[in-house]
Protein backbone atom coordinates (compact mmCIF):
# COMPACT_ATOMS: atom_id res chain seq x y z
CA UNK A 1 0.00 0.00 0.00
CA UNK A 2 1.30 3.58 -0.69
CA UNK A 3 -0.12 6.79 0.08
CA UNK A 4 -0.39 8.97 -2.66
CA UNK A 5 0.54 12.87 -2.61
CA UNK A 6 0.56 15.92 -5.09
CA UNK A 7 2.68 18.30 -4.37
CA UNK A 8 1.62 22.00 -5.91
CA UNK A 9 5.28 24.14 -5.03
CA UNK A 10 3.60 27.01 -6.63
CA UNK A 11 5.50 30.25 -6.19
CA UNK A 12 7.79 31.96 -4.86
CA UNK A 13 9.20 30.39 -1.94
CA UNK A 14 6.62 27.91 -2.28
CA UNK A 15 9.31 26.16 -4.39
CA UNK A 16 12.15 26.20 -1.78
CA UNK A 17 9.95 25.03 1.00
CA UNK A 18 7.96 22.17 -0.50
CA UNK A 19 10.92 19.53 -0.60
CA UNK A 20 11.54 20.30 2.85
CA UNK A 21 8.17 18.99 3.57
CA UNK A 22 8.62 16.17 0.96
CA UNK A 23 11.88 14.62 2.88
CA UNK A 24 10.60 14.98 6.18
CA UNK A 25 7.66 12.82 5.02
CA UNK A 26 10.31 10.21 3.59
CA UNK A 27 11.95 10.73 6.93
CA UNK A 28 9.52 8.58 8.00
CA UNK A 29 10.20 5.31 6.43
CA UNK A 30 7.99 2.88 7.42
CA UNK A 31 5.66 5.00 10.35
CA UNK A 32 3.62 5.51 7.37
CA UNK A 33 2.46 3.79 3.98
CA UNK A 34 5.21 4.13 1.03
CA UNK A 35 4.46 7.66 -0.32
CA UNK A 36 4.68 7.70 -3.59
CA UNK A 37 4.77 11.88 -5.06
CA UNK A 38 3.13 13.44 -7.95
CA UNK A 39 4.15 17.13 -8.81
CA UNK A 40 1.39 19.38 -9.96
CA UNK A 41 1.23 22.84 -11.44
CA UNK A 42 -0.61 26.30 -10.49
CA UNK A 43 0.15 29.38 -9.92
CA UNK A 44 1.34 32.72 -11.08
CA UNK A 45 4.55 31.55 -13.03
CA UNK A 46 1.85 28.55 -14.61
CA UNK A 47 -0.39 31.54 -15.30
CA UNK A 48 2.62 33.39 -17.44
CA UNK A 49 3.71 30.11 -19.21
CA UNK A 50 0.52 28.70 -19.84
CA UNK A 51 -2.28 30.75 -19.87
CA UNK A 52 -4.09 28.81 -16.75
CA UNK A 53 -3.35 29.51 -13.07
CA UNK A 54 -4.80 26.46 -12.16
CA UNK A 55 -4.42 23.59 -15.04
CA UNK A 56 -7.79 20.97 -15.05
CA UNK A 57 -4.82 18.35 -14.70
CA UNK A 58 -3.68 19.10 -11.42
CA UNK A 59 -7.04 19.57 -10.13
CA UNK A 60 -7.83 15.61 -11.68
CA UNK A 61 -5.11 14.03 -10.19
CA UNK A 62 -5.68 15.48 -6.87
CA UNK A 63 -9.57 13.69 -6.85
CA UNK A 64 -8.77 10.97 -8.99
CA UNK A 65 -5.65 9.48 -7.74
CA UNK A 66 -3.91 11.55 -4.63
CA UNK A 67 -5.15 10.55 -0.89
CA UNK A 68 -3.48 14.19 0.23
CA UNK A 69 -1.67 17.14 -1.25
CA UNK A 70 0.84 19.80 -0.16
CA UNK A 71 0.55 23.46 -1.48
CA UNK A 72 3.53 25.96 -1.53
CA UNK A 73 2.08 29.24 -2.01
CA UNK A 74 1.38 31.14 -5.09
CA UNK A 75 1.74 35.17 -6.08
CA UNK A 76 -1.23 36.38 -6.73
CA UNK A 77 -0.90 40.35 -8.52
CA UNK A 78 -2.44 43.07 -6.38
CA UNK A 79 -4.00 44.03 -9.96
CA UNK A 80 -6.40 43.14 -11.49
CA UNK A 81 -5.20 40.65 -14.13
CA UNK A 82 -7.63 39.79 -16.73
CA UNK A 83 -7.94 36.02 -16.78
CA UNK A 84 -6.14 35.26 -13.17
CA UNK A 85 -7.25 33.51 -10.69
CA UNK A 86 -5.58 32.93 -7.47
CA UNK A 87 -5.36 29.00 -7.62
CA UNK A 88 -5.51 28.44 -4.21
CA UNK A 89 -8.91 29.73 -3.21
CA UNK A 90 -10.02 27.79 -6.84
CA UNK A 91 -8.59 24.69 -4.95
CA UNK A 92 -10.49 25.09 -1.82
CA UNK A 93 -13.44 25.42 -3.29
CA UNK A 94 -13.11 22.84 -6.86
CA UNK A 95 -12.12 20.21 -3.60
CA UNK A 96 -14.88 21.37 -1.10
CA UNK A 97 -11.59 21.78 1.42
CA UNK A 98 -14.09 24.57 3.46
CA UNK A 99 -11.73 24.32 6.59
CA UNK A 100 -8.52 25.46 7.24
CA UNK A 101 -7.33 24.69 10.33
CA UNK A 102 -4.19 26.65 11.64
CA UNK A 103 -2.54 25.53 14.48
CA UNK A 104 -0.24 28.59 16.20
CA UNK A 105 1.83 26.69 19.17
CA UNK A 106 5.11 28.70 20.64
CA UNK A 107 7.59 26.30 21.93
CA UNK A 108 8.42 26.69 25.27
CA UNK A 109 12.10 26.65 26.60
CA UNK A 110 11.45 23.27 28.73
CA UNK A 111 9.92 20.87 27.18
CA UNK A 112 7.80 19.80 30.06
CA UNK A 113 6.42 23.54 30.31
CA UNK A 114 3.08 24.30 28.61
CA UNK A 115 3.97 26.94 25.49
CA UNK A 116 2.60 30.37 26.03
CA UNK A 117 0.58 30.44 22.67
CA UNK A 118 -1.01 27.31 21.89
CA UNK A 119 -4.24 28.03 19.66
CA UNK A 120 -5.95 26.85 16.69
CA UNK A 121 -7.37 29.07 13.98
CA UNK A 122 -10.66 27.36 12.41
CA UNK A 123 -11.03 29.43 9.46
CA UNK A 124 -14.00 29.06 7.28
CA UNK A 125 -12.64 28.22 3.89
CA UNK A 126 -15.10 28.69 0.77
CA UNK A 127 -17.13 31.50 1.04
CA UNK A 128 -17.21 35.14 2.99
CA UNK A 129 -16.15 38.24 1.22
CA UNK A 130 -13.72 35.01 -1.15
CA UNK A 131 -16.79 34.59 -2.91
CA UNK A 132 -14.74 37.18 -5.14
CA UNK A 133 -17.39 38.90 -6.43
CA UNK A 134 -16.97 42.35 -7.04
CA UNK A 135 -18.37 44.70 -9.26
CA UNK A 136 -17.40 48.36 -10.34
CA UNK A 137 -19.51 50.93 -11.49
CA UNK A 138 -19.13 54.18 -12.71
CA UNK A 139 -21.32 57.09 -11.28
CA UNK A 140 -21.54 60.66 -11.25
CA UNK A 141 -19.99 60.55 -8.07
CA UNK A 142 -17.07 58.78 -9.55
CA UNK A 143 -16.40 54.87 -9.08
CA UNK A 144 -18.21 52.40 -6.18
CA UNK A 145 -16.98 49.14 -5.73
CA UNK A 146 -19.01 46.58 -4.18
CA UNK A 147 -17.97 43.11 -3.24
CA UNK A 148 -20.88 40.57 -1.77
CA UNK A 149 -19.80 39.06 0.84
CA UNK A 150 -21.76 35.15 1.17
CA UNK A 151 -22.27 33.38 4.45
CA UNK A 152 -24.60 30.11 4.59
CA UNK A 153 -26.22 28.35 7.10
CA UNK A 154 -24.44 25.09 5.68
CA UNK A 155 -20.95 26.35 5.57
CA UNK A 156 -20.98 27.79 8.86
CA UNK A 157 -22.63 24.51 10.46
CA UNK A 158 -20.10 22.49 9.15
CA UNK A 159 -17.17 24.73 9.97
CA UNK A 160 -18.74 24.43 13.52
CA UNK A 161 -18.65 21.42 13.70
CA UNK A 162 -15.13 21.08 12.52
CA UNK A 163 -14.50 23.76 15.19
CA UNK A 164 -16.38 21.66 17.82
CA UNK A 165 -14.34 18.39 16.98
CA UNK A 166 -11.26 20.08 17.00
CA UNK A 167 -11.74 21.74 20.55
CA UNK A 168 -13.45 18.29 21.75
CA UNK A 169 -9.83 16.85 21.37
CA UNK A 170 -8.03 19.34 22.92
CA UNK A 171 -7.25 19.22 26.42
CA UNK A 172 -9.25 22.23 27.59
CA UNK A 173 -11.85 22.59 25.34
CA UNK A 174 -12.63 25.51 25.07
CA UNK A 175 -13.99 27.50 21.91
CA UNK A 176 -14.29 31.32 20.91
CA UNK A 177 -16.68 31.99 17.84
CA UNK A 178 -15.20 35.05 16.06
CA UNK A 179 -17.87 37.33 14.22
CA UNK A 180 -18.95 41.36 14.09
CA UNK A 181 -22.59 40.82 14.58
CA UNK A 182 -22.96 44.21 16.29
CA UNK A 183 -22.21 45.93 12.90
CA UNK A 184 -23.17 43.18 10.22
CA UNK A 185 -26.05 41.30 12.53
CA UNK A 186 -27.56 39.67 8.75
CA UNK A 187 -24.03 37.66 7.72
CA UNK A 188 -22.16 37.77 11.23
CA UNK A 189 -25.22 36.90 13.01
CA UNK A 190 -25.84 34.15 11.12
CA UNK A 191 -22.67 32.85 11.23
CA UNK A 192 -22.68 33.01 15.06
CA UNK A 193 -25.74 31.72 15.61
CA UNK A 194 -25.23 29.22 13.15
CA UNK A 195 -22.09 28.04 15.22
CA UNK A 196 -23.72 28.69 18.64
CA UNK A 197 -26.69 26.14 17.47
CA UNK A 198 -24.53 23.14 16.44
CA UNK A 199 -24.10 21.41 20.06
CA UNK A 200 -27.91 21.26 20.12
CA UNK A 201 -28.42 19.55 16.44
CA UNK A 202 -30.09 16.32 17.35
CA UNK A 203 -27.85 14.54 15.41
CA UNK A 204 -24.57 15.61 17.56
CA UNK A 205 -26.75 13.84 20.65
CA UNK A 206 -24.56 16.02 23.54
CA UNK A 207 -21.69 14.66 21.99
CA UNK A 208 -20.23 18.53 22.70
CA UNK A 209 -21.67 19.05 25.88
CA UNK A 210 -18.16 19.10 27.16
CA UNK A 211 -17.13 22.02 25.12
CA UNK A 212 -17.01 25.83 26.93
CA UNK A 213 -18.17 28.12 24.32
CA UNK A 214 -17.36 31.67 24.37
CA UNK A 215 -17.81 34.78 21.51
CA UNK A 216 -15.81 37.53 20.96
CA UNK A 217 -15.83 40.33 18.37
CA UNK A 218 -13.39 40.70 15.62
CA UNK A 219 -11.67 43.95 16.71
CA UNK A 220 -11.32 43.02 20.13
CA UNK A 221 -10.29 39.57 19.64
CA UNK A 222 -7.19 40.63 18.28
CA UNK A 223 -6.41 43.03 21.10
CA UNK A 224 -7.05 40.54 23.75
CA UNK A 225 -4.65 38.06 21.14
CA UNK A 226 -1.89 40.33 21.52
CA UNK A 227 -2.11 40.86 25.21
CA UNK A 228 -3.16 37.63 26.90
CA UNK A 229 -3.16 35.00 23.88
CA UNK A 230 -3.72 32.14 26.68
CA UNK A 231 -7.00 32.82 27.03
CA UNK A 232 -7.37 31.39 23.51
CA UNK A 233 -7.80 27.88 22.84
CA UNK A 234 -9.68 27.17 19.30
CA UNK A 235 -11.07 30.00 17.34
CA UNK A 236 -13.55 29.86 14.98
CA UNK A 237 -14.11 32.80 11.90
CA UNK A 238 -15.61 33.29 8.71
CA UNK A 239 -13.18 33.18 5.95
CA UNK A 240 -11.64 36.70 6.34
CA UNK A 241 -11.30 37.25 10.03
CA UNK A 242 -9.73 33.96 10.18
CA UNK A 243 -7.30 34.95 7.67
CA UNK A 244 -6.37 38.17 9.42
CA UNK A 245 -6.44 36.31 12.60
CA UNK A 246 -4.07 33.94 11.80
CA UNK A 247 -1.29 35.90 10.52
CA UNK A 248 -1.73 38.17 13.42
CA UNK A 249 -1.04 35.27 15.80
CA UNK A 250 2.12 33.71 13.80
CA UNK A 251 3.04 37.37 15.05
CA UNK A 252 2.77 35.99 18.36
CA UNK A 253 5.33 32.94 17.98
CA UNK A 254 8.16 35.12 15.66
CA UNK A 255 7.41 34.22 12.46
CA UNK A 256 4.94 32.97 9.87
CA UNK A 257 7.14 31.13 8.78
CA UNK A 258 6.55 28.31 11.58
CA UNK A 259 2.60 28.23 10.85
CA UNK A 260 1.17 25.64 9.21
CA UNK A 261 -1.96 24.50 8.32
CA UNK A 262 -4.50 21.89 6.31
CA UNK A 263 -7.04 22.91 4.49
CA UNK A 264 -10.35 19.75 5.01
CA UNK A 265 -13.19 18.74 3.59
CA UNK A 266 -14.74 15.71 4.16
CA UNK A 267 -12.63 13.72 1.49
CA UNK A 268 -9.64 15.44 1.02
CA UNK A 269 -6.55 16.95 2.79
CA UNK A 270 -4.09 19.52 1.86
CA UNK A 271 -1.42 20.85 3.39
CA UNK A 272 0.06 24.26 3.31
CA UNK A 273 2.07 26.78 5.10
CA UNK A 274 0.18 29.60 6.19
CA UNK A 275 2.38 32.33 4.38
CA UNK A 276 2.45 33.35 0.73
CA UNK A 277 5.42 33.39 -1.81
CA UNK A 278 7.75 35.90 -0.20
CA UNK A 279 9.03 37.29 -3.44
CA UNK A 280 11.33 39.67 -0.01
CA UNK A 281 13.27 36.66 0.75
CA UNK A 282 13.63 34.60 -2.78
CA UNK A 283 16.55 32.85 -3.72
CA UNK A 284 18.32 33.41 -0.58
CA UNK A 285 18.15 30.22 0.44
CA UNK A 286 16.65 32.00 3.92
CA UNK A 287 13.01 30.61 3.71
CA UNK A 288 11.87 29.24 6.50
CA UNK A 289 11.25 25.62 6.02
CA UNK A 290 9.13 24.91 9.00
CA UNK A 291 5.86 26.02 8.56
CA UNK A 292 5.97 23.80 5.38
CA UNK A 293 7.40 20.65 7.17
CA UNK A 294 4.74 21.18 10.01
CA UNK A 295 2.01 21.46 7.51
CA UNK A 296 3.18 17.74 6.38
CA UNK A 297 2.64 16.59 10.05
CA UNK A 298 -0.40 18.10 10.44
CA UNK A 299 -1.54 16.63 6.99
CA UNK A 300 -0.44 13.30 8.46
CA UNK A 301 -2.38 13.92 11.08
CA UNK A 302 -5.34 14.17 10.03
CA UNK A 303 -5.11 11.48 7.83
CA UNK A 304 -4.56 9.24 11.15
CA UNK A 305 -0.79 8.81 10.68
CA UNK A 306 -0.20 10.43 14.69
CA UNK A 307 3.18 8.58 15.06
CA UNK A 308 4.21 10.46 11.91
CA UNK A 309 3.28 13.44 13.01
CA UNK A 310 4.22 13.28 16.18
CA UNK A 311 7.49 12.49 15.15
CA UNK A 312 7.79 15.56 12.65
CA UNK A 313 6.61 17.85 15.01
CA UNK A 314 9.27 16.80 18.22
CA UNK A 315 12.12 17.15 15.39
CA UNK A 316 10.41 20.47 14.34
CA UNK A 317 10.42 21.81 18.20
CA UNK A 318 13.90 20.33 18.92
CA UNK A 319 15.46 22.63 16.63
CA UNK A 320 13.66 25.59 17.79
CA UNK A 321 14.27 25.10 21.39
CA UNK A 322 17.85 24.09 20.69
CA UNK A 323 18.02 27.14 18.87
CA UNK A 324 21.38 26.79 17.36
CA UNK A 325 20.09 26.44 13.78
CA UNK A 326 17.74 28.73 12.56
CA UNK A 327 16.68 30.51 9.72
CA UNK A 328 16.86 35.30 9.85
CA UNK A 329 13.11 35.16 10.56
CA UNK A 330 13.58 33.71 13.81
CA UNK A 331 17.16 35.58 14.52
CA UNK A 332 19.29 32.77 13.44
CA UNK A 333 22.14 32.57 10.50
CA UNK A 334 21.28 29.51 9.34
CA UNK A 335 20.20 28.28 5.51
CA UNK A 336 17.40 27.19 4.85
CA UNK A 337 18.99 23.98 3.66
CA UNK A 338 20.92 23.62 6.86
CA UNK A 339 17.15 23.82 8.65
CA UNK A 340 15.98 21.16 6.97
CA UNK A 341 19.26 19.09 7.46
CA UNK A 342 18.81 19.55 11.52
CA UNK A 343 15.14 18.43 11.38
CA UNK A 344 15.77 15.73 9.02
CA UNK A 345 18.26 14.21 11.54
CA UNK A 346 16.02 14.88 14.54
CA UNK A 347 13.73 12.59 12.88
P1 LIG B 1 4.04 36.60 2.70
O1 LIG B 1 3.38 35.68 3.66
O2 LIG B 1 4.56 36.01 1.46
O3 LIG B 1 5.22 37.38 3.44
C1 LIG B 1 5.01 38.25 4.54
C2 LIG B 1 6.36 38.48 5.26
O4 LIG B 1 6.72 37.31 5.97
C3 LIG B 1 7.51 38.78 4.30
O5 LIG B 1 8.37 39.70 4.88
C4 LIG B 1 8.19 37.43 4.17
O6 LIG B 1 9.57 37.52 3.87
C5 LIG B 1 7.97 36.81 5.52
N1 LIG B 1 7.87 35.35 5.41
C6 LIG B 1 6.80 34.65 4.93
N2 LIG B 1 7.09 33.34 4.94
C7 LIG B 1 8.34 33.20 5.40
C8 LIG B 1 9.17 32.09 5.61
N3 LIG B 1 8.79 30.82 5.36
N4 LIG B 1 10.41 32.32 6.10
C9 LIG B 1 10.82 33.56 6.38
N5 LIG B 1 10.07 34.65 6.22
C10 LIG B 1 8.84 34.47 5.72
O7 LIG B 1 2.95 37.72 2.37
P2 LIG B 1 3.04 38.93 1.31
O8 LIG B 1 4.43 39.44 1.22
O9 LIG B 1 1.97 39.84 1.69
O10 LIG B 1 2.60 38.28 -0.07
C11 LIG B 1 3.52 37.87 -1.06
C12 LIG B 1 2.78 37.09 -2.13
O11 LIG B 1 2.25 35.89 -1.57
C13 LIG B 1 1.59 37.83 -2.74
O12 LIG B 1 1.62 37.64 -4.12
C14 LIG B 1 0.37 37.17 -2.13
O13 LIG B 1 -0.73 37.18 -2.98
C15 LIG B 1 0.87 35.77 -1.92
N6 LIG B 1 0.21 35.03 -0.85
C16 LIG B 1 -0.13 33.73 -1.12
C17 LIG B 1 -0.70 32.93 -0.17
C18 LIG B 1 -0.99 31.52 -0.52
O14 LIG B 1 -0.53 31.02 -1.53
N7 LIG B 1 -1.73 30.80 0.26
C19 LIG B 1 -0.99 33.43 1.18
C20 LIG B 1 -0.55 34.79 1.39
C21 LIG B 1 0.01 35.56 0.39
MG1 LIG C 1 -3.30 34.76 4.52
Amino acid sequence: QSLKIGLIPGDGIGVEVIPAAKAAIVALGSDIPKPDFVDLDAGFECFTRTGVALPEETVRVLEEECDCAIFGAVSSPTRRVVGYSSPIVGLRKRLDLYANVRPVTSVAADPNEKPDVDLVVVRENTECLYVKQEELKHTENGKEARATRLITERASRRIGQMAFDIALGRPRKHLTVIHKSNVLSVTDGLFRETVREVPTLPEVNGKYNDVQVAEQIVDSAVYRLFREPQIYDVMVAPNLYGDILSDAAAALVGSLGLVPSVNAGDKFIMGEPVHGSAPDILGLDIANPLASIRSAALMLRFLGYVKGADRIDRAVDEVIREGTVLTPDLGGKGKTSEVVEAVLKKI
